[in-house]
């Protein structure tokens, strides 16, 4: 058994786990939000998409292993067992208390340890540098008893101070355990300061590949990285493997990201509800890789990587459905290759119900059809098959199209609904307003049906435009003729963020003085609101604070 969860249903995964994470904190009034945001999509990755384990049958025998050695990182550890089903993630706010099951440091789950354990925690962590060592152990044991558990270890780069470390690195290698994962959490942050301060770990790649282990360097924040990487691992043989995941302490919050302030502190507990719409607010950005000059679009794709973009907008245009020719599924299927970005496929077809194969074959990791070129039934097919292929199903909807009823029974199973902008067919069209109302009350009403996706903002989003989506509801912010159509993409893409910071930052202090904790809000974010303080008018306030 295992998950195979879609992109985007992936991501909203990891989201609840750090909202999770960051309640149980936040009422325990202590434990390690640092090590529990960095290693998110670590842990996500793993028991969302790749480990075959069954929390119904945790002690199952051919499960994979998963050995939490940086176990200050528990309360992402817990909300990741919880929201993959070991235990109900209400749970979580028992955090630390006298008589939870959850304490600060995991405990290996056994009939005896039942009381202050649960199902799916493999091994007691607490002091750290020992869990390689165990994970050796068992594969070792896996692979005399002759069976097909992998293992996988997640270790801490501060946690890599300690000599046990490299032992178990050697003893691995010696055995040739190439059914042992191991994933270094590289967030370059220990308990008191930075690693490369207090006892410097680079070369981190060549130390694990000169101890004779195969290593792969991923973004360990990007799922797909982390996929790729996870699948390359399980192709190695004779041999360990170290995924060098290169995190961000605190990633998520912004005043927590890389700082060493924030590895075992606990943010006050009236701050929750703006902490978890900060991180309910998690948005992508998509070019779109029609627009602009008719460069190859493989050189577009790799514009956009270098900027750190989040997914790649794929205009199909059938010439039918609307009156331009764009590229089909041969086209996607060519580009694939090219980079590890997820596919966010817009399809402006006729008849869509007649070439989904195709896109799913494409590998898609979005595809999204139109409202106004299918029937309910073909949808259904459509959405199904989709979500067979682990691919995010989406809908799209034009300016002058409302949500179709037949619609809301298939909404709990949609990862996206655009809400088009503009009349499709080309980009660099301007943006219609009248679609900002309707964005906001079609959130509102898809909400209400149930649908717990995202919503996608598609034509005419700009530096001038972004901001009204945000706030309209919109996580998806399409971008074509705002990135391509700029010969200078990097700072194209910076003011983008800056716009989306901008409304976000506003936001947030907004639901802050709403609940009376203005001044305390604006004090632990003071060195991440500077930047904005002229176009969210509170320079003064801001100064005033020391
Ligand atoms: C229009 C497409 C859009 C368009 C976006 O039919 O669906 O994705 O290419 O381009 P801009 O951002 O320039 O409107
Ligand atoms: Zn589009």
């Amino acid at each position: 058994m295992g998950f195979n969860m879609r992109y985007l249903e992936l991501k909203r995964k990891i989201r609840e786990v750090r909202m999770w994470a960051i309640q149980g904190i936040a009422e325990a009034g202590s434990g390690h939000p640092g090590a529990s945001f960095s290693a998110a999509e670590i842990m996500g990755t793993l028991y969302f998409r790749r480990m075959r384990h069954d929390p119904k049958n945790h002690s199952w025998d051919e499960r994979d292993y998963f050995i939490n050695s940086k176990a200050h990182s528990a309360p992402g550890f817990y909300s990741t067992l919880a929201v993959a089903g070991y235990f109900p993630p209400e749970e979580i706010k028992t955090l630390r208390k006298l008589g939870s099951r959850l304490q600060g440091h995991p405990v290996r789950y056994s009939e005896r340890q039942k009381h202050h354990s649960v199902p799916g925690i493999e091994y007691s962590g607490g002091s750290e540098g020992i869990g390689l060592s165990v994970g050796v152990g068992i594969a070792l044991a896996s692979r005399l008893d002759g069976k097909k558990n992998r293992v996988y270890v997640l270790i801490g780069d501060g946690e890599s101070n300690e000599g046990q470390i490299w032992e178990a690195s050697m003893a691995a290698a010696k055995f040739k355990l190439d059914n042992l994962v191991a994933v270094l959490d590289r967030n370059r942050v220990q308990q008191d300061g930075f690693t490369e301060d207090i006892m410097p770990l680079d070369p981190t790649k060549n130390k694990w590949e000169a101890f004779n282990w195969q290593v792969f360097e991923v973004d360990g924040h990007r799922v797909e990285q982390l996929m790729d990487a996870l699948n390359k691992a399980s192709q190695v043989k004779d041999k360990p493997v170290m995924i060098v995941a290169n995190t961000v302490k605190g990633n998520g919050v912004r005043h927590m990201a890389n700082n060493p302030q924030w590895h075992g502190k606990a943010p006050t507990k009236k701050q929750t509800p703006v902490l978890m719409e900060e991180l309910e607010s998690e948005f992508f950005i998509a070019p779109s890789i029609i627009a602009g000059e008719k460069e190859n679009y493989e050189q577009k794709i790799k514009k956009a990587e270098r900027e750190g973009v989040e997914l790649i907008h794929l205009d199909v245009m059938d010439g039918r459905f609307v009156p331009n020719n764009t590229f089909l599924a041969d086209t996607i299927k060519k580009l694939r290759p090219s980079t590890s970005l997820p596919f966010d496929a817009h399809l402006m077809i006729e008849k869509p119900i007649d070439h989904i194969d195709e896109y799913i074959d494409a590998r898609c990791d979005i595809i999204t059809v139109h409202a106004e070129a299918c029937m309910e039934d073909e949808f259904a097919v459509i959405q199904e098959r989709c979500l067979a292929a682990g691919i995010s199903p989406g809908i799209a909807i034009n300016p002058e199209t409302d949500v179709p009823k037949w619609l809301y029974p298939h909404l709990p199973d949609l990862d996206v609904v655009i809400v088009m902008s503009v009349n499709p067919g080309f980009a660099g069209q301007k943006f219609i307003p009248e679609t900002l109302p309707k964005m906001v009350a079609v959130s509102k009403e898809l909400r209400e049906h149930g649908f717990n996706g995202y919503i996608e903002a598609d034509g005419g989003i700009d530096a001038t435009t972004l901001q009204s989506v945000y706030d309209a509801g919109a996580r998806i912010f399409v971008a074509g003729n705002a990135v391509y159509g700029n010969a200078d993409i990097h700072s194209a893409m910076i003011q983008l963020r800056h716009k989306a910071a901008v409304t976000l930052e506003k936001k947030l202090l907004e639901h802050a003085t709403r609940l009376g904790i203005r001044y305390d809000w604006m004090k632990v974010r003071k060195h991440i609101l500077i930047p904005y303080a002229s176009e969210l008018g509170i320079e003064e306030e801001l100064n005033a604070i020391k």
